[in-house]
């Protein structure tokens, strides 16, 4: 939520910025805003909507040449989103000016008070609270900008990430991070200040993460960090290992589209170097030893979203493959009830981003609680990864269209090899029982290649369907959670009323929502070996189609049982039961984003949503 970027150094600080928040804006888009520090001046400017906006009033008023300054692209919490409350905020006497990401818990207090003191505010923003606290902080800490940061830091609550420029500090930036994301990009004679690599990435690759509760300096010449109180404080540096062409939307005319297709490299990619010599599976980020993963009694995952399907889908495989009891729950929930925890307890944490505060704040319940948490995470630096007891990366590369494509299925995989390790340290799994899921695994990068060369037929039927006011979908057992992510991803990117049902469910009620010609997409299991899951399924399919629904049904090739009871069949590779969600969920992804384009819409950019969420 909302995308940072500060910048000093030799070139036009503006384009560094614009070109940040183009990259960022996937955070947020309901307003942006620059301000810049040239020629002994403050020049602000600020736009309600996308970052287009702001650029075409750049283009009417064109501001001065600088090489220090800020941007903004806002995902709105305090304030509608209008021009008055897009950041950057001012002080009163127009001398600095803030951009923050999160919410600042106590600020009605801190904003009475100013008002008290005579500041005028004249936004609804938390945020401008920070530009008058900072305004009485800047004379009292002698024009140390950093430190005046400090003193403010301290009198706020809540979630924050500051970033501060000011017209008589004219070579630095300065930012602050409490609960949400800020990272420092070191170039050579220049430096940066961003939510994530991804707006720096152009510059440079090396980057250096900051700590909870840390305030950075950045200069030409260097980076300062220190804590809240102003000790020298450590961060850890690390280099990106992407570049800005994996950033770029590689003309396809949505992020989505791209990142749907870099799904076989991007699997490929979280399976990589996971496998050692002797066939064994070797998790170096575990950084939880086998001991301590042998005594765990009880697996909970918790996640958000898309990634909490992902970790519905973990459950069927870690119960049958390691015979732990294992609950899943959303992170937004679980700390509220009161869960059972105790150090026999492994918290799993799914995030893409790894800045989701619904997690955050759940995983930090379980750590307290005693229990170990492991974090499966794609982007390496993030806070929830940085929390965790141990790390699992996806490697998938950057997402960033905001529906989570690469990222689930990346998820998937990095938790099927969670479940088969634990199997293998637990003994509950035969070595060659291991490889043989390995072998299983190592097809999928060319099994989705197959199924993404056959969807032409899919984004036809998206096209024919753009009109309609509802679809359903059914899945049993792992297809279950591939329904609640198709309807999902329908949702979020077309706007239109879209359900997944577990499919025994339908006789206890949703079935009285079927009518004539109503779109139900189905996920048939594997027919081999008898599977009682097929059978069923396809019983259920006859059920909506008696009642007048058309049926759409994923089903593997060969699989002829359905071709009398479907209106359409979309066919996948054959896939053992438990990883066919790799396969099936992938028709769902193109079918939305196809669907989403047809009416028009901005796909990666839905309406009301943005990235990463960082607040509760
Ligand atoms: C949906 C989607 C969201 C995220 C959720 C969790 O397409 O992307 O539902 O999955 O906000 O985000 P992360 O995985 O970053 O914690």
């Amino acid at each position: 939520m909302c995308g940072i970027v500060g910048y000093v150094g030799p070139r036009s600080a503006l384009d560094v910025i614009i070109e940040g928040l183009r990259r960022l804006e996937y955070r947020g888009y309901d307003s942006a805003g620059v301000a810049l520090i040239a020629g002994g001046k403050l020049e602000s400017e600020r736009r309600a909507g996308k970052l287009a906006n702001l650029e075409a009033a750049l283009a009417e008023h064109p501001m001065s040449e600088a090489n220090t300054g800020i941007g903004h692209t806002r995902w709105a919490t305090h304030g509608a989103p209008t021009d008055r409350n897009a950041h950057p905020h001012l002080d009163c006497t127009g001398s600095l000016a803030v951009i923050h990401n999160g919410i600042i818990e106590n600020f009605a207090r801190l904003r009475a008070g100013l008002e008290e003191r005579g500041h005028e505010l004249t936004s609804d923003t938390d945020t401008e609270a920070v530009a008058h606290l900072l305004e009485e902080e800047f004379p009292a800490a002698d024009g140390d900008l950093a430190e005046a940061l400090r003193r403010v830091c301290r009198k706020l609550q809540g979630a924050f990430t500051l970033v501060v420029t000011h017209v008589d500090a004219p070579d630095v930036v300065v930012g602050a991070r409490r609960n949400s994301p800020l990272v420092v990009g070191r170039g050579d004679g220049e430096n940066f200040l961003a939510s994530d690599v991804s707006a720096f990435i152009a510059h440079t690759r090396e980057a250096v993460e900051l700590g909870q509760d840390q305030v950075v300096e950045i200069r030409r010449d260097g980076v300062t960090v220190t804590d809240f109180d102003g000790n020298p404080a450590t961060s850890r540096e690390y280099h990106v290992d992407w570049d800005a062409s994996a950033a770029e939307k590689g003309g396809y005319d949505w992020f989505m589209l791209k990142e749907i297709e870099e799904q076989p490299q991007a699997v490929a990619d979280t399976l990589l170097g996971r496998i050692d010599v002797a066939g064994r599976l070797s998790l170096d980020e575990m950084r939880l030893s086998d001991e301590e993963l042998r005594e765990i009694d009880k697996i909970i995952v918790i996640a958000c979203g898309t990634a909490f399907h992902a970790g519905l889908i973990a459950k069927y495989a870690i119960e049958h493959w390691t015979r732990i009891p294992c609950e899943v729950e959303l992170a937004s929930e679980f700390r509220y009830r009161d869960p059972i925890l105790d150090r026999q307890t492994l918290v799993i944490a799914i995030s893409q981003s790894g800045e989701t505060m619904d997690l955050l704040m759940a995983l930090r319940h379980a750590r307290d609680q005693g229990s170990r948490v492991l974090a499966i995470c794609n982007t390496n630096g993030s806070t929830i990864p940085r929390e965790s007891d141990a790390v699992l990366y996806t490697h998938a590369g950057p997402e960033v269209a905001v529906a989570s494509t690469k990222g689930f299925l990346t998820q998937l995989v990095a938790c099927y090899l969670v479940a088969l390790y634990l199997g293998q340290v637990r003994g509950t799994k035969w070595g060659d029982e291991i490889t043989s899921v390995v072998d299983d695994l190592r097809a999928m990068p060319g099994k989705i290649a197959q199924v993404l060369e056959g969807m032409e037929p899919v984004r036809e039927l998206a096209r024919e369907l753009c009109e309609e006011r509802s679809v359903l979908f059914l899945g049993r057992h792992v297809g279950y959670p591939v329904a609640l992510e198709g309807a999902l991803k329908l949702k979020e990117l077309a706007y239109i009323h879209a359900e997944g049902f577990a499919a025994g469910e339908l006789k206890h009620g949703p079935i009285a929502l079927i009518e004539n010609g109503l779109p139900v997409i189905a996920i048939v299991p594997p027919p081999r070996g008898r599977n009682i899951l097929h059978d069923k399924i396809v019983s259920n399919i006859q059920e909506v189609r008696a009642r007048g629904a058309r049926a759409i049904v994923i089903a593997e090739e060969g699989d002829t049982t359905v071709d009398a009871i479907a209106d359409h069949v979309i066919r996948i590779p054959s896939a053992p039961t438990l990883l066919q969600p790799l396969l099936s969920t992938v028709p769902l992804q193109v079918f939305a984003c196809e669907l989403a384009s047809a009416k028009g819409h901005d796909v990666d950019q839905p309406r009301n949503l943005a990235k990463s969420v960082t607040v509760e």
